[in-house]
């Protein structure tokens, strides 16, 4: 399980086009950032490229889980070192039941355990999470409501309690209480298991629950400024124009 994930001065395009434009970025365990930029400035393309997703390019610089490149390694690979990304649209997956999911995700990255074993646990992150015990028998995400899917996506992370943790909006689509008890089992992680998280997010709603270390401005591909809460309050008030207007996207 990796201590540090550094992004430095990574370049990425998709389909020929650039997407990523020299973002550097450190994220520690126990660390909580949040992201935050406009739509399409390619915040869930630095996590797909992060994860290793086969369909985007590196062009430039690099990312280092502690001190050693992990471009050349397979999505898979990436998740044993303890790399998780809960996905902005987390995908259906008709005839893998949670359980099943969850217990072999659990087996890659920590060691094997019985059903028996891996049923209670299962249980008690189920409860801490207010989902129906009967969710362990469905069909992954199939038929599930967009909130249904975020807090699965939850309590895949509060299951396998990885070291850095990347959280793709995974507060749009949440009404008042799933937002407090997805940000609860946030905060759990990041202060008893020490997962770093990295926090995408268009709402300043939730960083009331959740209290990041750093907050960062991502506009057309890169970071553009860093700063604490308060840069998240500020973002809310005034939106992204000053930096847009900085960078000549708009006039
Ligand atoms: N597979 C792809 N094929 C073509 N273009 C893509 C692909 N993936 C991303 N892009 C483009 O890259 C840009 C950045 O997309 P990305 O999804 O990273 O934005 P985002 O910051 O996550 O936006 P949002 O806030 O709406 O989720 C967009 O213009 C998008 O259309
Ligand atoms: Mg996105």
């Amino acid at each position: 399980m990796i201590k540090e994930l550094a992004i430095k001065g990574l370049h990425a395009s998709v389909a020929g086009k650039s997407i990523l434009k020299g973002v550097d970025l450190v994220v520690r365990r126990g660390e909580i950032h949040a992201l935050m930029g406009p739509n399409g400035s390619g915040k869930s393309t630095l996590s797909s490229v992060i994860m290793g997703n086969p369909g985007y390019t590196v062009d430039e610089g690099d990312i280092l889980a502690d001190g050693k490149s992990i471009l050349s390694l397979e999505p898979e690979e990436r998740a044993k070192l303890g790399l998780f990304l809960s996905f902005q649209y987390p995908l259906e997956v008709p005839g893998v039941t949670v359980s099943n999911f969850l217990r072999t995700a659990y087996g890659h990255l920590h060691e094997p355990i019985s059903p028996v074993k891996f049923a209670g646990l299962l249980k008690k992150e189920l409860s801490a999470l207010h989902m129906k015990a009967d969710v362990a028998d469905r069909y992954l995400n199939d038929g599930f409501s967009g909130g249904e899917k975020k807090r699965a996506e939850m309590l895949q992370m509060a299951l396998l309690k990885p070291s850095i943790a990347i959280l793709d909006e995974t507060d749009s689509g949440l009404d008042v209480d799933a937002l407090k008890i997805v940000s609860e089992s946030a905060n759990r992680l990041a202060k008893e298991s020490g997962t770093g998280i990295l926090l995408i997010t268009h709402y300043q709603r939730i960083l009331k629950y959740v209290k990041p270390d750093r907050v960062h401005v991502f506009v057309n591909g890169r970071i553009v400024n860093s700063g604490g809460p308060e840069l998240a309050e500020k973002l809310e008030s005034r939106g992204y124009a000053e930096y847009s207007s900085k960078l000549g996207l708009v006039e």
